[in-house]
């Protein structure tokens, strides 16, 4: 039994003081008093941060990430649910395939991994993969690192996940626009001289897929929204009672163009976008249009990412700053509220994809993180638990850091 007294937690509908007991994988509460947000700092228990986005590489790539080395990272960074996106090898698209992560994931993980199905057969976009086989074993289907080009094709997949009760997570990019780029098309990729990547690349798959979500009454979600278009496209359709939800990854808040400098670390797919972008997400996460953060954790080798912003792979790590960078840029500069920040790390991800956790309430699965707010500290890259080290916060100085994880009643993590 573990006991917190005079502890500061959050719930759904505000943040509490009181004693917080954790025994037989339950979280049980005393009477408690409502405390405002703004009166939080010191050591605070939230749910269990929840990642719908993040590649934890195997089977297939163990070299850029393992099962057990990705959620390491997850539990020191207070995740207690992580979805583990698709682009494998086998990639999970038949039961059989989708059995090897499985194992694996019994294994070796350590906190929550809920596995991502493809959606169409070797992510190749030619035929669906065996949605109604995988089903029961996936929390949702998804293609992620490639667009579904084909919209007949996706309207099929939408038909299907829907009648099996499951989430659509896409990655929406038009390749037939891209031209080779590979960071934004703005002022960086002209006066450096790179191959830039449109914001219509993303935004006109939102626009094709939010108009066949709402056509087919499924349930939608797009993945790491990076544009000012895809917002606003959003907040429409959810007007309009559209069943789409979203994610951003922390550096769409945080970062711009303007950042990059030639280093891979500041190379991913979506790209950094524009000061426009970044305020459009920022507003989009304070009033609920951007329904989530994800980190889009996506770890490649230190060789790969030492050959520059031009030709390393897209991709940086992500889990163990998302909460700190976060907390210091927008909570710390009144951007969004520290309850809303969690809402959207732990609760809207777990709601939407039915995972544990979300909540912190009488008799709920003990799902937790303890984070003190207080502390100061330097983003280091290798000092991850990832196998990858890539990261464009390098060497920022951020607040908050988690001091203890619990998944199913047990401490998977101390520090
Ligand atoms: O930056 C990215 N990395 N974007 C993607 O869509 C895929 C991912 C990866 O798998 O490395």
């Amino acid at each position: 039994m573990l006991v917190f007294e005079n502890a500061v937690y959050y719930t759904t509908s505000g943040f509490r003081k009181g004693t917080v007991t954790v025994s037989d994988g339950k979280v049980f509460l005393s009477p408690s008093v409502a405390v405002q947000d703004d009166a939080i700092d010191g050591k605070v228990i939230f749910p269990g941060l929840a990642d719908v986005h993040v590649h934890l590489r195997e089977p297939g790539f163990f070299y850029k990430e393992s099962i057990a080395t990705g959620s390491e990272s997850g539990a020191r960074a207070g995740y207690t649910a992580l979805l583990a996106m698709p682009n494998l090898s086998p990639v999970p698209d038949s039961l059989p395939h989708l059995k090897e992560e499985l194992d694996i994931i019994a294994r070796t993980a350590r906190t929550g991994v809920y596995p991502y199905g493809a959606l169409t057969v070797g992510e190749k976009g030619q035929e669906l993969a065996d949605i109604e086989g995988m089903a029961p074993y996936v929390a949702a289907f998804s293609d992620d690192g490639k667009g579904v080009q084909n919209a007949s094709l996706m309207r099929e997949a939408m038909l299907r996940a829907s009648a099996c009760g499951k989430v659509i997570a896409a990655h929406c990019e038009v390749e037939s626009l891209l031209s080779g780029g590979y960071i934004h098309d703005g002022a960086y990729a002209a006066a450096h001289g790179h191959k830039g990547i449109s914001s219509e690349s993303e935004w006109r798959m939102v626009e094709r897929d939010v108009a066949l979500a709402e056509e087919t009454g499924a349930a939608y979600h797009v993945c790491h929204v990076s544009t000012k278009e895809s917002v606003d496209i959003i907040r429409r359709a959810k007007a309009r009672g559209v069943d789409v939800t979203c994610e951003t990854a922390p550096h769409y808040l945080v970062l711009t163009e303007e950042d990059i400098r030639e280093e891979g670390r500041f190379k991913m797919n979506p790209p950094l976008r524009t000061e426009e972008d970044r305020a459009a997400l920022r507003e989009g996460l304070a009033d609920g249009t951007v329904d989530m953060v994800a980190t889009d954790h996506a770890p490649h080798s230190d060789e790969e990412k030492s050959r520059g912003l031009k030709d390393s792979p897209m991709g940086v790590i992500g889990l163990e700053f998302a909460f700190p960078v976060l907390y210091t840029e927008l909570v710390k500069k009144g951007v969004v509220t520290l309850h809303r920040l969690v809402q959207a790390m732990s609760s809207a991800p777990a709601k939407r994809f039915g995972l544990p956790g979300g909540d912190i309430c009488d008799g709920c699965r003990a799902e937790l993180a303890v984070f003190d707010l207080d502390r100061e500290w330097t983003v280091r890259g290798k000092d991850s638990a990832s196998k990858g080290s890539s990261t464009p916060f390098e060497g920022r100085t951020v607040k908050g850091k988690n001091i203890m994880t619990i998944h199913n009643g047990e401490i998977i993590w101390k520090e």
